[in-house]
């Protein structure tokens, strides 16, 4: 072995003890800066490349590319070692006892879009309707194709949906701008007779004091041979009595439309506005928009696989943060999602709080 090589070899176990028994990463990142920073000790070998004589490059330089190779991944796992040995200390060191009291002043609560989710989850169960869930990101079939909204028509944008990039295919996913999509995966998934609700975030491109970028809905879907838009309107009813905590109720259904129902209608509850600042639900002169709803279109029930000469029923779809807007006096739907907890403090539930069902919160 020349001297040249021994002195290599010797480099490198130097190094690579010293690599393998740095304490913390700064140490090994001043290793690094040592054998291969500009001014490294590799680093100068690999300059003295240029004088040397062809025969002789070919011999050294690929051993100070091996070295340097070797010494790159030593230095690499070693880092990966002490980040992943830091972390453990760390998650050993960081315990909490979930059942310790909180800190005066830090009590956690429950956001009233979770306590109005929770609401009609009970109102609903109550009637029979089973919980389904879909994905926040959608097939441009299931969000609009499969409700018979046209392809390229402007329905589509009156969503201000957000899209995604079209993959190789030329598909593009959008996210999703209504809950209406589940009712196309729960018809695609399971025969009827089908009685459902689904609840969760919806998103369009728009932001103002009633609107956000990300907002809730709730969705419901009845599908059988005999439903009728009389069944709808009982349904509906017993869901405003049973929200609003009123036993009075009169609605009033205007014709509407959606490409996805036929008739469309949407719903109206009368109300009183007549002292400022103040809504009451149930009486008075004035109407409360809350909901669309119709009878399911024949060309979503064909888009789902199901005969529309023998399947038939209704769905109904609206906006979760209005109905906690409603009920809890919430005058602006962006501080909804502000994360600041003095918000959460004054308009917030206690974690003990259970949704009853007649009383709302029981
Ligand atoms: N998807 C509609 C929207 O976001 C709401 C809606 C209206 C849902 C009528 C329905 C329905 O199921 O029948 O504006």
């Amino acid at each position: 072995m020349d001297t040249q090589t021994t002195d290599l070899a010797a480099l490198e176990s130097d190094f690579s003890a010293r690599i393998a028994a740095a304490a913390d990463e700064a140490a090994v990142e001043a290793l690094r800066v040592e054998a291969l920073g500009k001014q490294g000790a590799v680093s100068g070998l690999m300059k003295t490349l240029g004088s040397m004589s062809p025969d002789q490059r070919q011999v050294m330089g690929p051993k100070l590319n091996g070295l340097k190779d070797r010494l790159g991944e030593a230095l690499t796992v070693r880092k990966a070692q002490l980040a992943e040995a830091a972390l453990d200390a760390r998650l050993m060191a960081e315990t909490m006892d979930v059942s310790l009291p909180p800190r005066p002043g830090r009590a956690g609560s429950i956001h009233p879009i979770s306590m109005v989710m929770e609401e009609l989850s009970a109102i609903f169960g109550q009637m029979g309707f089973a919980l389904e869930e879909g994905p926040d990101i959608e097939t441009d079939f299931n969000n609009f194709t499969a409700l018979n909204f046209p392809p390229e028509h402007p329905a589509r944008d009156m969503h201000d949906t957000f899209f995604f990039h079209p993959n190789a295919k030329g598909d593009r996913k959008v996210l999703r701008t209504h809950t209406s999509p589940v009712q196309v995966r729960t018809m695609l998934k399971q025969k009827p007779p089908i009685r459902m609700i689904c609840m969760g975030r919806t998103y369009r491109c728009d932001s103002d004091a009633t609107h956000t970028p990300m907002f809730h809905q709730i969705e419901g879907l009845v599908i059988d041979e005999t439903t009728t838009m009389a069944d709808l309107k009982g349904v509906l009813m017993a869901f405003i009595r049973a929200y609003f905590e009123v036993d009075d109720v009169e609605v009033r259904f205007r014709p509407h439309h959606f490409p996805f129902t036929e008739p469309s209608a949407e719903m109206d509850v009368r109300c009183d506005r007549s002292v400022p600042g103040q809504l009451k639900i149930g009486a008075g002169n004035d109407w409360l928009e809350i909901l669309g709803c119709g009878m399911v279109h024949p060309n979503v029930i064909r888009a789902c696989g199901l005969d529309p000469d023998k399947h038939q029923g209704y769905a109904f779809g609206m906006g979760v943060d209005r109905l906690a807007m409603l009920k809890y006096g919430i005058p602006d739907l962006r501080d909804m999602f502000a994360a600041d907890t003095r918000w959460l403090k004054h308009y917030g539930f206690s974690p003990f709080l259970s949704p009853g069902l007649a009383a709302g919160v029981g």
